[in-house]
């Protein structure tokens, strides 16, 4: 068994970043920036949007960090929005979700001019991955992409089992997985929580993706040996003996799930490291090849 270090290879990625950007700066140019905006004082969020912003300072981007207030009207972070897209300081941004209920998330996304969502989250960008057109891929699932890539882990011909169904990951991995080429090529299955026994479909299962949010819910019972598994649950769950007050749990039962995989993603330092390191490799791309829409 072997596991997947996605800190490791996260920083990796980084570092070849920062290679770019010091190129970049040194042919004159000004270094990329990102802009996140967070509604909201949501403490997951809020360590989420932090992490992004401390990366960008780590590989040289600039940064700009946009807290808005939890009652901040729609047509406020519309207009926030917009001035966003005008910016031409700015190469991407993303908007934190969720969103507070009384804010039309679907609005809030479609108002994202394409070229600058480096989220992938934008009706253009998801149909134009759909269609395996150049774009930008939502960075979780680029990043579970780019470990399989790393690790060198053949997916041509398997039988993969994505569980979830959510906008920013299970519905797009399931589609990067059957697409043409390395990694992709699969066959795939979503399952998600109106799917009766769903231990039928992971027990065949040579890859199994878990985005579901049930810490735990993949037990060694449900895995064939030699199970590829990539966990993408990152649960908060209350515990009064960490100074936190809460730690983090994945989709797998870890230390059960292990005995029978060939490769497994830890909770935390798997997925979770990843999807910051796309975000930043998105940003950088859309200095480059995104502005031909
Ligand atoms: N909330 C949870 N994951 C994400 C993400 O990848 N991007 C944004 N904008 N919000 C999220």
């Amino acid at each position: 068994m072997k596991i997947i270090d996605g800190k490791n290879i996260s920083n990796l990625i980084k570092e070849e970043i920062k290679v770019e950007v010091d190129q970049i700066i040194s042919n004159g140019e000004r270094p990329p920036h990102l802009a996140a905006v967070l509604v909201g004082e949501d403490g997951a969020s809020l360590t989420y949007v932090a992490s992004k912003v401390r990366s960008c300072q780590q590989v040289g981007f600039n940064s700009t960090l946009v807290k808005l207030p939890v009652d901040i009207l729609e047509k406020e972070l519309l207009k926030k929005i917009q001035e966003l897209n005008n910016d031409d300081n700015i190469d991407g941004f993303i908007v934190q979700l969720p969103l507070p209920d009384h804010i039309d998330e679907e609005k809030i996304l479609l108002a994202i001019n394409p070229n600058k969502d480096v989220d992938g989250f934008h009706p253009t960008n998801f149909g134009k991955m759909a269609l395996n057109m150049k774009t930008f891929i939502p960075a979780t699932p680029f990043g579970i992409m780019e470990l399989l890539k790393r690790y060198d882990i053949e997916t041509k011909g398997k039988y993969t089992v994505v569980i979830g169904r959510s906008h920013i990951v299970g519905r797009p991995i399931s589609i990067l997985m059957n697409s043409k080429g390395n990694p992709g090529d699969s066959t795939v299955t979503v399952v998600h929580s109106r799917t009766k026994n769903i231990e039928n479909y992971t027990k065949n299962a040579d890859i199994i993706i878990s985005a579901l949010g049930i810490p735990g819910f993949v037990k060694n019972e449900m895995v064939k040996d030699g199970v590829v598994v990539i966990d993408v649950g990152i649960t908060r769950v209350k515990d009064s003996n960490h100074p936190k007050g809460y730690v983090i749990r994945g989709d797998v039962d870890f230390d059960s799930v292990k005995q029978k995989a060939s490769y497994i993603t830890p909770v935390p330092g798997g997925v979770g490291p990843m999807t910051i390191a796309m975000l930043l490799k998105n940003t950088l791309l859309s200095r480059s090849l995104l502005k031909n829409y």
